[in-house]
């Protein structure tokens, strides 16, 4: 009976795969019935070991620090028509939660409020227009009303990327998504947008109760659905134009292209909304460097000082990825070390060894200077990875040369025989002044006679 009781334990501790500190989340919504229409996502939450906390968006007592410390990791922010919110947040104060490394998700709608586009605008996105919403007159859903905003977009327009959508949910047989929501605009230049799911080619985004006079603000795969952030410190935020997209009525729906009559049982919102769960509180796709070591072949530790030019040097690196829960070896083979002294003069593949850490050895370049051991790993998808070590290279000392050197040759050839010259020259030199002043001093001698 006990050991019954202890498995279950230790199983229901097994099934939790957030870390603990990790844990504390807030939910924002807009009223609370929210929480019940959404619920299937909240639980998946939940059972997966997430502390949720609910409050209204406008609930005049929100806090999201005490004392200076964060009382929540994650935020997910439910409430598409907040035009203020309340309590201690606001727009600036959630940038700030960003900057200090929390996770956003975040739903809009057709009708988003200002404090949703503000925040959007903080992140790198843009919302398309109050009353604005995604169209698509060739793939929608059975069940829409005749505005053709019920679209479906195919699981291929999922992100290229396992960690953040899930390994099977972009396959070619998965079933499509269900989205009813406005489109997401973002800049193709910045490099820290992800385009998490993107509308077929013939969707556009516009106010479906009005006919179109001027070109939308975004047509076809321009016209995002879902888009993601990850900064430069490795915080997470997803932004979603719907709120639909997360709801139960969504997950439990079947779906059928209205146009073509291809029928699913289920849509495949559900299994995507639980990925992007995953990634962006950060259960998924996330590295961590747990040991850097280098040293010359053939010893244990780093010189004390420097390297020797030419020395060949054994460089290893433990890179770590959350699976589950538990910190475990990551396994790529496109991992790079460079070693560099502004430029990189070495560039080379990591190997994996058979420890789970990575390895590399090379001959240190004949170019003494200040050194770095760079690895730069920036995956889409995952923690983006940056650790420098920095070590000297010191040119031979005077006693680590050879007496004589062959290429020196010519310089020893060219002492010696300067000394030689040296020697017949003033040889030739005394000899001839030695007869010029006998001579001269005969004349003088005549002049004078
Ligand atoms: C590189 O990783 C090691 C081991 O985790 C850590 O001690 C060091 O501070 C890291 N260096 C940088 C520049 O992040």
């Amino acid at each position: 009976m006990w050991k019954l009781l202890l498995f279950t334990i230790l199983a229901i501790n097994h099934c939790n795969a957030v870390l603990e500190a990790d844990a504390n989340t807030l939910v924002l919504l807009d009223n609370l019935a929210i929480r019940e229409t959404h619920s299937i996502f909240f639980k998946s939450l939940q059972d997966r070991g997430f502390k949720l906390t609910y409050k209204l968006a406008d609930d005049s007592g929100l806090l999201l620090s005490r004392y200076g410390e964060y009382l929540y990791k994650n935020l997910i922010i439910f409430a598409p028509s907040v035009e203020e919110f309340g309590g201690d947040i606001s727009v600036e104060r959630l940038a700030q939660f960003v900057d200090d490394g929390g996770n956003v998700l975040v739903a809009g709608s057709e009708r988003s409020g200002d404090a949703l586009r503000e925040f959007a605008s903080e992140c790198g996105f843009e919302l398309d227009e109050d009353n604005a919403a995604v169209i698509d007159h060739l793939h929608y859903d059975v069940s829409d009303a005749g505005m053709h905003t019920s679209i479906l977009t195919s699981a291929k327009n999922l992100i290229k990327a396992e960690s953040v959508v899930g390994k099977h949910n972009r396959q070619a047989d998965a079933a499509p998504l269900l989205y009813r929501g406005t489109g997401i605009i973002a800049d193709k230049e910045n490099p820290l947008v992800l385009q998490v799911l993107t509308a077929e080619n013939s969707a556009y985004s516009y106010n479906p109760e009005t006919s179109v006079k001027d070109y939308p603000h975004a047509v076809g795969r321009n016209t995002l659905l879902i888009a993601a952030l990850q900064a430069r410190n490795n915080a997470r935020v997803v932004f979603s134009g719907s709120l639909q997209f997360f709801a139960d009525e969504t997950f439990t729906m079947a779906v059928q292209y209205a146009q073509s009559g291809v029928f699913h049982k289920v849509a495949g919102n559900r299994a995507v909304a639980e990925s992007i769960g995953q990634w962006v509180f950060g259960e998924s796709g996330r590295l961590r460097v747990s040991a850097v070591h280098h040293n010359k072949v053939g010893e244990r530790d780093p010189p004390e000082q420097a390297y020797t030019i030419t020395d060949p040097v054994v460089y290893t690196i433990a890179i770590e990825e959350l699976v589950q829960g538990e910190w475990q070896p990551f396994k790529a083979d496109d991992i790079q070390l460079e070693f560099v002294r502004i430029d990189p003069f070495v560039r080379t593949f990591l190997k994996q060894t058979a420890g789970g850490s990575y390895e590399a050895r090379f001959k240190i370049p004949d170019v003494y200077g200040v050194y770095q051991f760079k690895v730069d790993y920036d995956r889409v998808g995952f923690t983006h990875l940056y650790n420098t070590t920095q070590v000297s290279v010191r040119p031979l000392e005077h006693t680590q040369y050879e007496r004589f050197i062959p290429s020196a040759f010519p310089y020893y050839t060219s002492a010696f025989s300067m000394m030689i010259g040296v020697f017949v020259f003033s040889f030739v030199f005394l000899h001839f002044k030695e007869e010029a002043t006998g001579k001269s001093a005969g004349k003088d001698d005549k002049k004078t006679q």
